[in-house]
């Protein structure tokens, strides 16, 4: 399938879905206040990888929370859920799952830590985790790709 839709009505503060577009797992979070502001707190100049990598935003966004997020839907953050060290799936998609130390996402692979707005924090991969195409079709629906 080329585009999918997804609901994201059933998918609470706090919690995180995986939906597979073209074979890869997309990570859906529906970020916490804390989470957002945490993601907000960091400046560019902290960031390994200082480009948003968003597919819907030009190639050289910064990589602001901002730039991360679902526009004008702060909490959202859909992403390739892909560790871009070499390519395994990184772990913090389920509640209670280890997060990493930034509280995003923690690759078991070779220890990649990925903060609460996917960026690369520490660790040997190079860049940010991916933004796929997408956009919201209604409040609660969102098509990818
Ligand atoms: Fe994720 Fe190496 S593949 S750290």
């Amino acid at each position: 399938l080329a585009s999918i839709d997804v609901d994201l009505a059933p998918v609470e503060e706090g919690q995180a879905i995986t939906v597979m577009w073209r074979g890869k797992p997309i990570f859906i979070r529906h970020r916490t206040a804390e989470e957002v502001e945490a993601a907000k707190d960091v400046k560019l100049s902290e960031l390994p990888d200082q480009l948003a990598r968003n597919a819907n935003l030009a190639d050289t966004a910064p990589a602001t929370d901002t730039n991360r997020a679902a526009t004008d839907k702060e909490p959202w953050l859909v992403m390739i859920g892909i560790c871009t060290h070499l390519g395994c799936i990184p772990q913090g998609q389920s509640v209670g799952s280890y997060k990493g130390e930034y509280g995003g996402w923690y690759c078991p692979c070779h220890g990649s830590q990925y903060d609460t707005a996917g960026r690369i924090r520490k660790g040997p991969a190079p860049e940010n985790m991916y933004i796929p195409p997408y956009a919201f079709t209604s409040d609660t629906k969102i098509k990818i790709g």
